[in-house]
């Protein structure tokens, strides 16, 4: 049996305003495994990535590679899990590209010359090396989302956590992103409307609708019933649309 990556027991969530966003969530991820959370706006997919590297605590009940989330486990989990938010603007915060795809390697107490290395090959991968040198917030909102990804994939995690990845990605760079994707053989979550990239790289699925978990299973099956996929907002991917 493969190994639990993620181990999540009865999570529940409120906002401090009341907004009960999580119901008694659990769910097993397993090492290297690649899964897809989708759901209506609102249904919580960004909550739960959130408890994910313990930037929201529900009830604690969360076990990444055996570990507890705790204020002590906390920096270890930070260097396993890698999360990239649904909003450019909340990951980047330091005066150039350089600086903030080189803040995670930088904490994790990379050499001078591996952080440079770091830098270099994840802004490669996202085809963002030519902006190195700018001001993040220069940019715009699908160049900042692939330097999101790019502060994420320089760390290295063991555990990837993206939120909508592929949002405000022009067709050339969705399609790099996906391939990238399929090429890390690590643990993979992907929260995201893009039913088409759930398709082509996540073995399961997770549907949430208004905090709960509704149904999880093989993409294909999930994916197969339109009847499903229509109450809870979405639509059959395009792939699988027979004119
Ligand atoms: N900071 C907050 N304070 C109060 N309620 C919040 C906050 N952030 C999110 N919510 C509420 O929590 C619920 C889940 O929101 P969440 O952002 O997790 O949904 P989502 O599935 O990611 O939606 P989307 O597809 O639009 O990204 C919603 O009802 C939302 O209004
Ligand atoms: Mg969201």
């Amino acid at each position: 049996m493969a190994k639990k990556a993620i181990e999540i027991k009865n999570l529940n969530f409120s906002y401090p305003d009341g907004t009960s966003a999580l119901k008694d969530i659990s769910l097993d991820v397993f090492e290297k495994e690649c899964i897809g959370i989708i759901g209506p706006n609102g249904a919580g997919k960004s909550t739960l990535l959130l408890h994910l590297n313990g930037i929201l605590r529900g009830n604690n009940h969360i076990k990444i590679s055996d570990s507890a989330i705790t204020k002590e486990s906390l920096p270890l989990i930070r260097k396993k899990v890698g999360l990239v938010f649904q909003n450019p603007d909340s990951q980047l915060f330091m005066p150039t590209v350089f600086d903030d795809v080189a803040f995670g390697p930088q904490n994790m107490g990379f050499s001078k010359q591996e952080v440079q290395d770091a830098v270099s090959g994840a802004l490669k991968e996202v085809d963002m090396l030519d902006c190195k040198g700018r001001p993040s917030h220069h940019l715009s909102i699908g160049q900042k989302k692939r330097v999101s990804i790019a502060t994420v994939l320089s760390m290295r995690p063991e555990i990837l956590v993206l939120d909508e990845p592929s949002s405000d990605l022009d067709p050339k760079h969705r399609r790099d992103l996906i391939n990238i994707l399929k090429r890390l053989e690590i643990t993979k979550i992907i929260a995201t409307h893009d039913l088409d990239l759930v398709l082509e790289i996540c073995s399961r699925v997770i549907l949430l609708d208004k905090g709960e978990v509704v149904a999880v299973g093989g993409t294909l099956d999930i994916f197969n019933n339109r009847q499903l996929l229509e109450a809870h907002s979405l639509g059959i991917p395009s792939a699988l649309c027979r004119i």
